[in-house]
């Protein structure tokens, strides 16, 4: 690919979408852009400075001082970083699952980590995941994925994911949780997650993850 080029994946938590758009990347010479690990980030450092996402706390305007950046590397992985700190790991904690919903509805945070992430697009070719990549941040994407599959599908893939982890964790927790996100998700008033009228819908709930890679990476081939 000569030109630079975005690539939208958006969908629900468990959907698959990170674990497919970093293979997607490191296949296709892609920047893999992960878009809730910045959200995760900030609940991480809202939680960890303040003890609690309510209030004022959450909308606290010092979000351009803590520095949240991504290393990203060939192969797809990408780690998050707050200042110094690879916070790569820690938010991928419960807690920060349980109390992101109220820093992703901020309207100032979603403002402030759209303009950071079309940044980190601006000089190369990416594969962004989120909620409104193809719907907010890049309504002029080249591409346009949703992924989507049933909420018990995916909250077994969630659980396997802790448990890759090394992670404990209750089945039933999780997708409670799972069904908790996708309200939340779809019901915010700004960002909300909401299919783009002109992105690809994959059900992959029955499909393996090789078969949905394969798919976008046709659909690269096509349309791109
Ligand atoms: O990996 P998972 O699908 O669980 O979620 P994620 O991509 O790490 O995003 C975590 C949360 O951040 C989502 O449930 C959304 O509430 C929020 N988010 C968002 O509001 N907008 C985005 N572009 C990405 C994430």
């Amino acid at each position: 690919m000569n030109r630079k080029i975005v690539i939208a994946v958006d969908g629900p938590a468990g959907s698959g979408k990170s674990s497919i758009s970093r293979v997607v990347a490191a296949k296709k010479d892609l920047k893999y852009i992960d878009s809730g690990a910045v959200y995760r980030a900030i609940t991480w450092h809202v939680l960890d400075s303040y003890g609690s996402v309510d209030g004022d706390a959450a909308h606290h305007n010092d979000l351009g001082n803590i520095g949240i950046t991504q290393e990203f590397s060939p192969d797809g992985q990408v780690k998050t970083f707050i200042g110094n700190r690879d916070v790569s790991m820690l938010i991928r904690d419960e807690k920060i699952a349980a109390n992101i919903g109220t820093i992703a509805d901020s309207r100032e945070i979603r403002n402030f980590v759209n303009t950071l992430l079309r940044g980190w697009a601006d000089k190369d070719s990416v594969i962004m995941d989120g909620r409104d990549v193809g719907t907010v941040i890049f309504p002029t994407a080249d591409l346009k994925i949703y992924l989507d599959a049933s909420a018990d599908i995916r909250a077994l893939r969630r659980i396997k994911e802790y448990r890759e982890l090394g992670k404990n964790v209750d089945e039933n927790s999780v997708k409670k949780q799972i069904i908790q996100r996708d309200s939340e998700d779809t019901s915010r008033k700004f960002g909300a997650l909401i299919k783009a009228e002109d992105a690809i819908y994959l059900d992959t709930t029955t499909l393996t993850k090789d078969e949905v890679i394969d798919r976008i990476i046709e659909l690269i081939t096509i349309k791109i």
